[in-house]
């Protein structure tokens, strides 16, 4: 017999509401303390269930995927803002679209893209070593921004660039407040808010109608997926035009936002970490293959598990369900959350430290295959993963072998809405 997981205690009538509305991330990672398997969250009437054991994790991202789905409130949020595409879709849409991007992102085809990447992050670390502090959010943003735009758009937009990353900040900061809001009109209201979402999503379609338009101009190459869903498109297998700009939309949102989070964690940590930042500048100096830099991608690994910018996999429960014991109750919420897993004292020592030896090999082999899961797992696992990492391997030793730099401010939280941001934007000082 099934038995409800043990509940984490909140105030009456609204339970945790509170604490999940300012401290959504860090409720997470002290409840698993009191209950490291799965443990039960009531929100006003809502009730959450976070799966946080490894060897239970499984169950609801790969065996029984098909049970827990993305229709949730925060994905009807996230499509107001992106569109119908592949990280919110659900069933066959969803099915035929990861079909058709998944070659665009295996790892020899995003491996082509490693010298550019090189490129522009040396080009980028030049303008850092002729400063004396920067701004390392911006700046990141614009950079990851770029790549996505090169490798899935075939676009290069530095004349819009600005632009595009006012309309992506402005539709950010309205989905954010649509979310944390417990009270949000639909898309259709013409709330301030929802005009001005309405304009920054405006901004985007706009830019990405003309990038499909210069595209259809001349012979369609499939080598990156904006090619491949044009291919599609005209073939038997067609999308509508915006279908097509919400697939270009989501991807390409999935695709810089992410990997800049990532990318200002790891400059903040390495800032704080002189010795380490050491290490790194070295092995950066002698090599420049993604395969070799081992110490960096430890750097990396280790930055994905303290600071996991995907923090949380919110889904539904759809049907009743038993989970390592617990009970499960139909269209309920559940969460997967690597960041409060990365911190499970049982499987990661003194959580809290930033330590990349954890990923000597010996440790890892030991370790549960789901006790470290920055981009989830199964069939809605991350698509984007080996860009992801090619990216942050190249781009954090590009920078570092240029830089020498701390970081600011020294004390940093995490703000967690749809990724993990960092609570103040990172500043570098330049050590000349
Ligand atoms: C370090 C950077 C990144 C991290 C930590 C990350 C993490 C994640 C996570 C945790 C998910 C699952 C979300 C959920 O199920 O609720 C996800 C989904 C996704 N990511 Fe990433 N991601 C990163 C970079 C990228 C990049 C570079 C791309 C593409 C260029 C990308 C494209 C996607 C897409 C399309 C999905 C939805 C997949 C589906 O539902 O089929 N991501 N990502």
């Amino acid at each position: 017999m099934a038995i409800d997981p043990p509940l984490f205690p909140g105030l009456p009538v609204v339970g945790s509401l509170l604490d999940l509305r300012n401290d959504r991330a860090e409720l997470l990672r002290r409840a698993v303390l009191l209950h490291p398997d799965v443990v039960r969250f009531q929100v006003g009437p809502m009730r959450i269930t976070l799966v946080a054991a490894p060897e239970l994790i499984g169950h609801v991202l790969v065996k029984h995927a098909k049970r827990y789905t993305k229709r949730t409130r925060l994905h009807q949020m996230l499509r107001d803002g992106l569109g119908d595409g592949l990280l919110t879709a659900e069933g066959e849409s969803w099915a035929r679209q990861r079909r058709l991007a998944q070659p665009v992102f295996r790892a020899d085809a995003v491996g082509v893209f490693a010298d550019e990447i090189t490129r522009d992050a040396e080009a980028l670390a030049e303008q850092f070593a002729a400063a004396t502090t920067v701004d390392a959010t911006a700046a990141l943003h614009r950079l990851t921004m770029r790549i996505s735009g090169r490798v899935l758009l075939g676009a290069a937009f530095e004349a819009d660039a600005d632009r595009l990353y006012a309309a992506f900040d402005e539709a950010v900061r309205c989905t954010t407040a649509r979310i944390l809001s417990p009270l949000t009109l639909p898309l259709r209201f013409p709330t301030p808010r929802n005009l001005r979402l309405q304009r920054a999503v405006g901004t985007l379609d706009v830019f990405l109608r003309d990038v499909i338009r210069e595209r259809r101009a001349r012979p369609v190459v499939a080598d990156d997926l904006l090619g491949r869903l044009l291919v599609a498109h005209d073939g038997a297998d067609s999308f509508g035009e915006q279908e097509l700009v919400d697939q270009l939309k989501t991807v390409f949102i999935a695709g810089f936002e992410s990997t800049a989070t990532m990318l200002q964690w790891l400059l903040w940590e390495l800032g704080q970490h002189p010795e380490l930042q050491e290490r790194v500048r070295e092995e950066a100096r002698s090599t420049r293959d993604p395969e070799a830099l081992v110490v960096t991608r430890r750097v990396v690994n280790e930055a994905l598990r303290r600071h996991p910018a995907g923090w949380a996999g919110v889904r539904t429960c759809e049907e009743d369900d038993e989970v390592g014991g617990y009970r499960i109750p139909g269209n309920s919420m559940v969460f997967v959350s690597p960041y409060a897993t990365h911190h499970l004292p049982g499987h990661w020592p003194d959580p809290l430290k930033f330590d990349p030896d954890r990923f000597l090999p010996e440790p890892s082999a030991q370790r549960h295959r789901h006790a470290f899961l920055p981009f989830l797992d199964g069939p809605r696992a991350c698509a984007g993963d080996n860009l992801a990492m090619l990216e942050l391997v190249l781009i954090t030793a590009a920078i570092v072998a240029r830089v020498r730099f701390t970081s600011g401010p020294d004390v940093l939280m995490p703000a967690p809405v749809v990724t993990l941001r960092p609570s103040a934007p990172v500043r570098l000082q330049i050590v000349h």
